[in-house]
């Protein structure tokens, strides 16, 4: 039987899913955490010594993903087929921030790591869509207060979101795909471990072999864009 025969599907996708849509990987020579400190947009300490300068950051974000730049690409769309015609679980879960997936038509992709288009107060915890900016004076509909409200994306030292779901999903899965990420933050590059334990067959897709390549069964070297229509096909052939 085909590796690809399966009837669970647990799929990671990282920034390299999104690098052909026009947004920015992370550890890129160019990437985002060439141009800023990690310490200073995307940590709760950065956030408390200068709330003004993470506000600018992820605010220039959710500008450029709204732009008309940014559009989904073959890969949000494979995915999104692939949810559709499969005949059994598939579960989508991103730890980019971005809604590409959605656009794409995947339905309810776990977003680990938060999302760009929403808030958070930090009094109340509820969320809340935003499309525009956040700044300073933009008051709170909970509470009514100005200065509570924060970017809903998870940062280095919080907890990733919905982490009970996705690992009872990876501890039933018979494959796993991980898509343009390299592998360096930690849950999310532990979840190959937890499938394989599950005994899941792995496919690595990437332009390179990532920090966690040698616990793969499989690489696809390549563009997103071109090898995820091709590998989705295969999985719908042999399942
Ligand atoms: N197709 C396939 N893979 C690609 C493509 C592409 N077109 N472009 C880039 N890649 C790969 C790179 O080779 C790299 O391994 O995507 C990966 C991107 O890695 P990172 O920039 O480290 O992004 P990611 O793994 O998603 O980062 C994880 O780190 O900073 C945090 O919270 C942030 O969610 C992010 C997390």
């Amino acid at each position: 039987m085909s590796a690809l025969a399966a009837k669970r599907i647990v799929i990671l996708t990282g920034a390299g899913i999104s690098a052909e849509s026009g947004i920015k990987t992370f550890r890129a020579a160019d990437g985002l955490w060439e141009e800023h400190r990690i310490e200073d947009v995307a940590t709760p300490e950065g956030f408390a010594a200068n709330p003004e300068r993470v506000q600018r950051f992820y605010n220039g974000r959710r500008r450029q993903l709204l732009s008309d730049a940014v559009k989904v690409n073959p890969a949000h769309i494979a995915l999104a087929e692939l949810e559709k015609r499969f005949d059994g679980e598939c579960l989508l879960v991103t730890q980019n921030i971005d809604d590409l997936h959605e656009r794409a038509g995947s339905d309810d992709p776990i977003h680990m790591h938060g999302e760009l288009l929403k808030m958070h107060c930090t009094r109340s915890g509820e969320v809340f869509e935003i499309h525009g900016d956040i700044h300073a004076e933009l008051s709170c509909a909970c509470c009514g207060k100005t200065g509570t409200l924060r970017p809903h994306v998870v940062w280095f030292g919080e907890m990733p979101l919905q982490m009970p779901c996705i690992e009872a999903a990876l501890s039933q899965c018979d494959l796993f795909i991980a898509v343009g990420t390299s592998g360096n933050v930690y849950p999310a590059a532990g979840f190959v471990q937890l499938a394989r334990h599950a005994g899941a067959h792995s496919i690595e897709v990437n332009l390179e072999a990532s920090s966690q390549h040698s616990y793969f069964d499989e690489h696809r070297h390549g563009l997103a864009s071109e090898v995820l229509p091709r590998l989705c096909e295969e999985i719908l052939a042999s399942s």
